[in-house]
């Protein structure tokens, strides 16, 4: 018996990383799993890596900053399944840039990706869980702004530390407006985890291999580096039943950064 049994989820941003073991820890669980990214070759991949593990999926593409298509990809993922139970948003984009320079653009493309994109998948399910009377929506947010407003993050990354700020104020009060309809409302907050995602950003920066990247963070994290699969094991929770009167809440899942201030205060 499967935790997520009977469930129906789409993990929004599955064609890497965090999102694709999230997807495959949910089939694994037992939901039924619709795989959605920009990536449409990579959610294709995720939908026939849970096919392999004998569970059941789909892939759609999806662009989470149009409203359109993430409206669109969320109805045709609740036509097949028959509803939507569980949404995971995932996608990630960061430049790193500084403060000063920081470009119009590279700011706006951040936060549609990361706030904006969260937004319009939270309005595309939120009716579906409506007519259900019942769901869980589960945002990304970043360990470094998952401590209740401490509000500290490396300062090489404004703009993607603003957006999850803003993912996070999202998630407040959607639950405080949606739990009371059923509906709860998370966010897992993730530490420094490897994923393509996380290497290239750090790429950027000149930090190119696995020894200097556990140089610069391991001392901050009292647990060692994360795996894209120790973070799907915070959404599994949110997503589950076992986290059934959690609303409104972000869960650091970060091998103890948070509680190491090297872990905060860490580029
Ligand atoms: N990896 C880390 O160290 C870390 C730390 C804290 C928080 N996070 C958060 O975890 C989440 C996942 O990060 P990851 O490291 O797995 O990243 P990743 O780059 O490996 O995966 C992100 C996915 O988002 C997709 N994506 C990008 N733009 C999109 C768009 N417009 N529409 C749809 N999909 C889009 C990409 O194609 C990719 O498949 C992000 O929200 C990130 O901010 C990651």
């Amino acid at each position: 018996m499967g935790l997520l049994d009977g469930k129906r989820a789409l993990v929004i941003g599955a064609a890497s990383g965090i999102g694709r073991e999230t997807a495959k820890l949910f089939a694994r669980e037992g939901a039924k799993v619709a795989v959605a990214d920009i990536d449409t070759s990579g959610a294709e991949a995720t939908a026939a890596q849970i096919s392999a593990l004998g569970g059941g999926s789909c892939f759609v593409g999806v662009d989470v900053t149009k409203k359109a298509s993430v409206s669109g990809a969320v109805d045709e993922v609740a036509g097949k399944l028959g509803g939507i139970d569980v949404l995971v948003v995932t996608p990630f984009v960061s430049t790193g840039m500084t403060v000063m320079e920081m470009t119009q653009s590279d700011w706006e493309r951040q936060y549609a990706v990361m706030a904006t994109g969260t937004l319009f998948a939270f309005q595309a399910v939120i009716p579906y869980m409506q007519k259900q009377g019942a769901g869980s929506l589960i945002a990304t947010s970043s360990s470094h702004f998952g401590d209740y407003g401490s509000m500290t993050h490396p300062a090489m990354m404004p703009a993607y530390g603003s957006a999850k700020a803003a993912v996070e104020l999202l998630v407040r009060s959607t639950a405080t407006l949606h739990s009371p309809q059923g509906i709860r409302v998370n966010a897992v907050a993730p530490g420094f985890t490897v994923t393509q995602g996380s290497l290239n950003t750090l790429e950027e920066h000149g930090v190119k291999d696995m020894a200097m990247i556990e140089g610069m963070l391991g001392p901050g994290m009292p647990m060692g580096l994360g795996k894209p699969e120790d973070v799907a094991e915070g959404f599994l929770f949110l997503a589950s039943d076992y986290s059934s009167y959690i609303t409104g809440y972000s869960l650091p899942v970060d091998g103890g950064s948070l509680a190491n201030a090297g872990g905060k205060l860490a580029p």
